[in-house]
C-alpha cells in the first residue's frame, strides 16, 4: 500500500464576518497517497484558497485533524508549522513570487536558507540541479524582470523542487500563462508525476483535471466529488498539436 502523505479528517475552516459566520469548509475528508497528482477544482467561493492555506500550514482548521507525512498540524505551534512548511511543501504560485532583481539561481536557493544543515556550496548546487531539471541551466544568472512568464513559473517550480517536498502545492499556476505556455508547464508537472512526486493543483480550469490522476471537486465548502482518472491525457502530445505562437 501506498504511503499516506495527506489525510484531512473532518476539516472545517470557518470565518467571523461581523455577525455572520462564514463556513468556508464543512468537513473535508480525503486521504492523498505519494506520488499521486491531484487537481482540486470548484468555482469562485467553493473554499479551494482555503483548503490550500489548510493543506499547506498557512492556516489553521476550526475543527477536524491533518496529517502530514504522518504529523499531526493541529498540535504544533506556529513556529513548528512554519518549519514543517519549509520542509514538506513546495508552493507554486499564480503570480510566481519571486524575488524582483534577483537570479534564478538565488530565488531557487531561498528555501534553503531556513536549513542549517545545507551549507552554501551545496546550497548553490542544489538550486543549479533543481534548475537544470526544469529545463532551465542556460538561464541560472537571469533577473526574474529578465525572463518570461513561462520562465518565471519554471524557477517557481524549481525552487518547489530544491528542498525535495513531499508535496508540491500549486495554486492556478497556469494561470496567468497562455495557453502554449499553460501546457508547456502542464508537461513539467507530468514528469513530476512520473518521477513519483505528490502534486496538489488548485484550479478553476476544468480542462487541467484531464491530465491529472485524480480530481477533486468542491461546492460550498463539501467535495462533490473524488474520481480517479482512468484516462489521463498527455500534456504533451496536446502541446504538439497547438499552432505554434507568431514569435516561434
Ligand atoms: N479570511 C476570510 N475571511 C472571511 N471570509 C473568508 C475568508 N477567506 C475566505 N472566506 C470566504 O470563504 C468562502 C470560500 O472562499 P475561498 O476559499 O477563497 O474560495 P475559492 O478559493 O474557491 O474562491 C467564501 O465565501 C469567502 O468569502
Ligand atoms: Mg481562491
Amino acid at each position: 500500500m501506498s504511503k499516506k502523505v495527506i489525510e484531512l479528517q473532518n476539516i472545517k475552516r470557518n470565518f467571523q464576518v461581523g455577525d455572520e459566520i462564514v463556513h468556508a469548509l464543512r468537513g473535508i475528508t480525503f486521504t492523498i497517497n505519494e506520488g499521486e497528482f491531484v487537481t482540486i477544482m470548484g468555482t469562485s467561493g467553493s473554499g479551494k484558497s482555503t483548503l490550500l492555506n489548510t493543506l499547506g500550514c498557512l492556516d489553521t482548521p476550526s475543527s477536524g485533524e491533518y496529517y502530514l507525512d504522518g504529523i499531526s498540524v493541529r498540535t504544533m505551534s506556529k513556529s513548528e508549522r512554519a518549519i514543517l512548511r519549509n520542509r514538506k511543501i513546495g508552493f507554486v504560485f499564480q503570480n510566481y513570487n519571486l524575488l524582483p532583481k534577483t537570479t534564478a539561481v538565488e530565488n531557487v536557493e531561498l528555501p534553503l536558507m531556513y536549513n542549517a544543515k545545507v551549507g552554501a556550496a551545496e546550497r548553490r548546487n542544489r538550486a543549479i540541479e533543481a534548475l537544470k531539471a526544469v529545463g532551465l541551466g542556460d538561464r541560472l544568472e537571469h533577473k526574474s524582470n529578465q525572463m518570461s512568464g513561462g520562465q518565471m513559473q519554471r524557477v517557481a517550480i524549481a525552487r518547489a523542487l530544491v528542498n525535495n517536498p513531499a508535496v508540491i502545492l500549486a495554486d492556478e499556476a497556469t494561470g496567468n500563462l497562455d495557453t502554449r505556455t499553460s501546457f508547456e508547464i502542464l508537461v513539467l508537472f507530468q514528469e513530476l508525476h512520473a518521477e513519483g512526486r505528490t502534486i496538489i493543483f488548485v484550479t478553476h480550469n476544468p480542462d487541467i483535471a484531464q491530465y491529472s490522476s485524480r480530481n477533486i471537486r468542491l461546492r460550498d465548502g463539501h467535495v462533490i466529488e473524488d474520481t480517479v482518472n482512468n484516462n489521463i491525457l498527455s500534456a504533451s502530445e496536446a502541446l504538439a498539436a497547438l499552432p505554434k505562437n507568431d514569435d516561434d
